[in-house]
């Protein structure tokens, strides 16, 4: 029975190891093998990623792969990737390649602004609420100065502060809805900051508000947080070629173009078929973001409540065809940063980010949302076309073959065997059986 632990942060890797091991494991020796494997010989190396979170006991490796010939408003990129899944990265590669010839991508920042909220508690009339917040608004917009000063000179800075009466959404609820320019940073922490700075003399300024206190009845901050829906903080992105030049795997430009936009349409009306069609977006998006020591939790729950702003959840991406134009886009919002964070510590966030000439936050949305058009692109080609299987399990035998430990010629054979045959874990492994018992 694993017995519970105290002090377990302040052990050594190797001390929290050992009692995982006989906590946990029943001593087996494997397991502090296994995570023993993935420490990295250099130690400073190996402090830094120790330092990112607590309680670390090993590294945990995802690929880091590059999607070339991306030419987004007429600059080429090699966009770098990193996630687990197969075939994500020779999609992406061929949507840059179909759409090389034909103007690439274009891609354009929408609008900049982040925001968060401080929530609070009032019970009082609402008039007397408002007096009190417009009698003390430039106090609370003054009181981050010290905290905004080198953003402020940069660019950004707290721009406006709203009070917002949400009492219909729950009783006595108001918020204080503060929007903020973090040019290059994604900025949350500077948020926070300012919005507990902002609470503090909100409530502070309450309580020597006689007319609060004259009816004993005082706004009471619940709390203070940056929100990460962030629907003012938009990028759009798109494709767009003559029709008759849509020809794809033998398929005629129009045929294809009409069934692609039909494909668009049908995960706008269904929600089944838009998550999933979304979730091909994110394998792109996400791919980016992770690349670019970017927070993928943030964006994820960001696009999927932008994916339901109108109140059913609904496909990221448009198509039309307009004069014999096919038009393919996306619009999504993202508080990413290209400074702070991750971006200027971690040596392959900042490999990441020299690849794509350390991009300001802008232009990075501008690269991420079209990442994120390029995989979709690819999703709905196969699936309107060959179906999607055919370069996934491609991808999959190969998975197959390394886990099954085959060797090269091995995998050749079978390559050629599976060519046009299903491919199952179990088909794969009876025919290596059968090729190593002839052999
Ligand atoms: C798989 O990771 C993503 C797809 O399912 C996306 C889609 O269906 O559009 C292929």
């Amino acid at each position: 029975m694993p017995q519970p632990v105290s002090g377990f942060s302040k052990k050594t890797k190797e001390e929290k190891i050992e009692w995982l091991v006989s906590n946990h494991l029943q001593n087996d020796a494997l397991a502090s093998q296994v995570l023993k494997q993935y420490w990295n010989d250099d130690e400073q190396l190996q402090k830094l990623h120790d330092g990112f979170i607590e309680n670390t006991i090993s590294n945990y490796y995802l690929p880091f792969a590059i999607a070339p010939n991306f030419l987004i408003n007429d600059e080429l990129y090699s966009i770098p990737m990193v996630l687990e899944e197969s075939s994500v990265v020779a999609a992406s590669s061929n949507a840059a390649k179909f759409w090389l010839d034909k103007g690439g991508f274009k891609a354009e920042v929408i609008s900049t602004v982040k925001n968060g909220q401080i929530h609070i508690n009032f019970y009082g009339a609402d008039s007397l609420i408002q007096k009190f917040f417009s009698e003390n608004k430039s106090q609370l917009l003054d009181s981050i100065s010290a905290i905004e000063y080198s953003m402020k000179k940069r660019g950004g800075g707290l721009l406006d502060i709203e009070l917002i009466n949400s009492t219909k959404l729950l009783k006595g609820y108001y918020q204080l809805h503060c929007t903020f320019e973090t040019k290059d940073a994604m900025g949350a922490n500077f948020i926070n900051t300012c919005l507990e700075e902002i609470a503090k003399t909100f409530e502070k300024n309450s309580k020597n508000y006689s007319e609060f206190s004259h009816l004993n009845n005082y706004p009471e901050v619940v709390m203070s947080i940056l929100s990460n829906y962030v629907p003012e903080c938009l990028v759009r992105a798109e494709v767009r070629c003559p029709v008759s030049k849509m020809t794809t795997n033998g398929i005629d430009g129009t045929i294809f173009s009409t069934k692609f936009v039909r494909a668009v349409k049908i995960a706008k009306a269904e929600t089944r078929r838009a998550v999933t069609h979304n979730k091909g977006i994110m394998n792109g998006i996400d791919a980016v973001i992770l690349a670019t020591g970017n927070d993928f939790r943030s964006v994820e729950a960001g696009i999927h409540a932008y994916a339901s702003r109108k109140g059913t959840y609904t496909s990221l991406t448009d198509a039309t065809i307009e004069n014999d134009i096919f038009i393919f886009s996306i619009e999504v919002p993202l508080a990413i940063g290209t400074v702070g964070g991750l971006t200027g510590i971690h040596p392959l966030v900042k490999f990441g980010l020299l690849l794509l000439q350390n991009p300001s936050a802008k232009k990075l949305m501008e690269i991420i949302a079209v990442a994120g058009l390029a995989q979709n692109f690819a999703a709905l080609r196969s699936l309107v076309t060959t179906g999607i299987q055919k370069g996934h399990m491609k991808m999959h035998l190969a998975n197959i073959l390394t886990k099954l430990e085959a060797t090269s010629s091995e995998s050749e054979q079978a390559l050629t065997y599976f060519e046009q045959k299903a491919i199952s874990n179990n088909a794969v492994t009876s025919f290596l059986n059968q090729l190593r018992e002839s052999n």
